[in-house]
């Protein structure tokens, strides 16, 4: 991280004189153990500045946001468990390495979560992935449960729950409490996100505090519409629709 930015938030090749660097806002940094902030590299940055921007069209924001869901995929599957495993090189050689050691499981809370299922795809071929259904009740204006299709032995697997925005946390608290009612333990998840506002992280931290938060930038809070600040707006019209 330190190679990237001085402390300042001035972003750009370590070969280049600081005062020649850019500087840049990166993300809050949150004192939460269970939380994961993607490194702020020049390229992580210039990724999000893409997202971001209300100029970028459908096609670009789909791709530069699958970008970002790679990074977060690869991050993600560092905190799953390994066993040691040595094989034998075409050389004859041998080498200590690791293998992944349990079944993993994607979970996409509908519809923008959907988005992220392509890069968890990218990354682990013919991944199982179940879905949970959560919207805004009309009328109390909770969360409410309103599907799930979930493989049957969920409880067996580690879970990486997709969803790109966590706002207030009221949709993934929920879809963990659905995980956890299938027998997956609060230790078995890791919550994959672009954007994080810094009470929804704590909102998470707070009720369950042993589920990992994998994320790309914690950012500044939220509007009084419960939108994320700076943020990107809607991500699921910017992703499906506009
Ligand atoms: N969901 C979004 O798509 N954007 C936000 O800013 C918050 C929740």
């Amino acid at each position: 991280d330190t190679l990237h930015r001085a402390p300042s938030g001035h972003l750009g090749p370590s070969y280049k004189p600081t005062e020649e660097q850019p500087s840049a806002t990166i993300s809050t940094q949150v004192k939460l153990a269970n939380v994961t902030i993607l490194p702020q590299t020049p390229q992580l940055i210039a990724l999000l500045t893409m997202i971001r921007d209300e100029r970028t069209n459908r096609a670009d924001f789909i791709f530069y946001s699958n970008r970002i869901n790679r990074l977060l995929v690869e991050e993600a599957l560092n905190h799953l468990p390994v066993l040691a495993s040595t094989i034998t090189t075409p050389v004859g050689r041998t080498y200590a390495g690791v293998a992944f050691e349990g079944k993993i499981c994607g979970v996409s809370i509908m519809r923008a979560g959907e988005a992220m299922e392509q890069a968890l795809r990218e990354c682990c071929r013919s991944v199982r992935i179940g879905k949970i259904l959560i919207q805004r009740d009309e009328e109390t204006s909770l969360p409410r449960l309103f599907y799930d299709k979930l493989p049957e032995d969920i409880g067996e697997r580690w879970v990486l729950l997709l969803d790109p925005m966590l706002a207030t946390g009221g949709s993934a608290l929920m879809a963990v409490d659905v995980l956890r009612s299938r027998g997956v333990p609060e230790e078995h998840i890791c919550f994959l996100n672009l954007i994080a506002s810094p009470e929804g992280a704590a909102n998470f931290a707070k009720k369950f505090p042993k589920v990992r938060i994998v994320t790309a930038f914690v950012d500044q809070g939220l509007n009084e519409k419960n939108y994320i600040v700076p943020g990107l707006g809607d991500f699921g019209d910017r992703f499906y629709t506009l």
